[in-house]
């Protein structure tokens, strides 16, 4: 029986939906609240055991590996002001016992060609891939969900949720056949369809847990939607020969690939936040229609 150990960051897009803020620093590292992106992707991986963390870079990501390595400055700086608490926040960013790996694409390929460049670290395994950019809250965390699931089947799996059928087009959407409440089996895979062509309404989020067996198929996928190598036609392959499951996790999705998911992230972590609940919310509370709009 395999194990979900390692687990694949693609972190080398440009964020242009972000611009100018992501003209010179990842939009993986945009923070929700007091945390970016990307920690909260690793945290969640680290909550699901995982202890390999392979992120996928490009140009302009150097923040990244500084993010979690050991910033001696900072925190000699803390320990010398004593400041215990900042201190371990610092320290505590990435367990001592997590190995990050950091592989360069070295063109902007496509997320297909992205995980593939993640091949010779993980090798004949069974493995997660995580985006970032879509920030999940869920109990148990959704990748843990999702190796839980692996777990028990021991096949490729992806997260999915319903969508609009209008918004089909930002999306691999599935076509499937339930097979209990949160799980469907998967027939068919296709990348942003227009919404008359979708065969379903239920959408793939960033959360894949995949077999090796995606490499071989990823070697021999051409360009696709957008000219890109795309994961989802990986995928597609994958699915011919192998079991795939498409599982309906627990929990909100927020699109921070997106100015409105971005901002609803915002509001929903900082009213979760243990220090900023209460006044923020009553912030929140006494705000006013008026206030919408203003200058447009
Ligand atoms: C990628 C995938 C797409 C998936 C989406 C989830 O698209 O290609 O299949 O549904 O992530 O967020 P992107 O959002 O990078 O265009």
């Amino acid at each position: 029986m395999k194990k979900i150990t390692k687990a694949v960051f693609p972190v080398a897009g440009l964020g242009s939906r972000f611009l100018p803020a992501t003209k010179a620093s990842p939009k993986e590292m945009m923070p929700v609240v007091d945390k970016p992106l990307i920690q909260y992707a690793v945290e969640e991986a680290v909550a699901a055991g995982i202890t390999d963390m392979v992120f996928i870079t490009g140009r302009n990501k150097r923040a990244i590996e500084d993010h979690f390595d050991k910033a001696y400055e900072l925190e000699a700086e803390l320990a010398a002001h004593n400041k215990d608490e900042l201190l371990s926040l610092v320290q505590e960013v990435i367990p001592s016992h997590i190995n990050c790996i950091y592989i360069r694409q070295s063109e902007p390929l496509g997320l297909g060609h992205a995980v593939l460049c993640a091949r010779p670290v993980i090798q004949d395994e069974p493995f997660a891939v995580i985006l970032a950019d879509d920030l999940m809250d869920g109990y148990p965390p959704i990748i843990k969900q999702m190796t839980d699931v692996f777990r028990q089947h021991q096949c490729s799996v992806l997260a999915v949720q319903d969508v609009p059928r209008l918004k089909t087009r930002q999306y691999g959407i599935v076509g499937s056949v339930p097979l209990t409440n949160d799980l469907e089996q998967v027939n068919a895979i296709v990348e942003k369809p227009k919404p008359e062509d979708a065969p379903s309404t239920i959408a793939v989020v960033g959360r894949y847990i995949l077999t090796p067996r995606i490499f071989d198929y990823l070697e021999k996928v051409q360009a696709g939607t957008g000219g890109e190598i795309q994961l989802t036609d990986g995928i597609a392959a994958l699915m011919q020969e192998e079991k795939m499951l498409a599982y309906r996790f627990k929990g909100t999705r927020y699109d921070c690939g997106s100015k409105q998911g971005y901002l609803q992230a915002q509001v929903a972590f900082g009213l979760m936040h243990p220090e900023l609940c209460a006044e923020f919310a009553a912030y929140l509370n006494s705000l006013s229609l008026d206030d919408c709009c203003r200058g447009a």
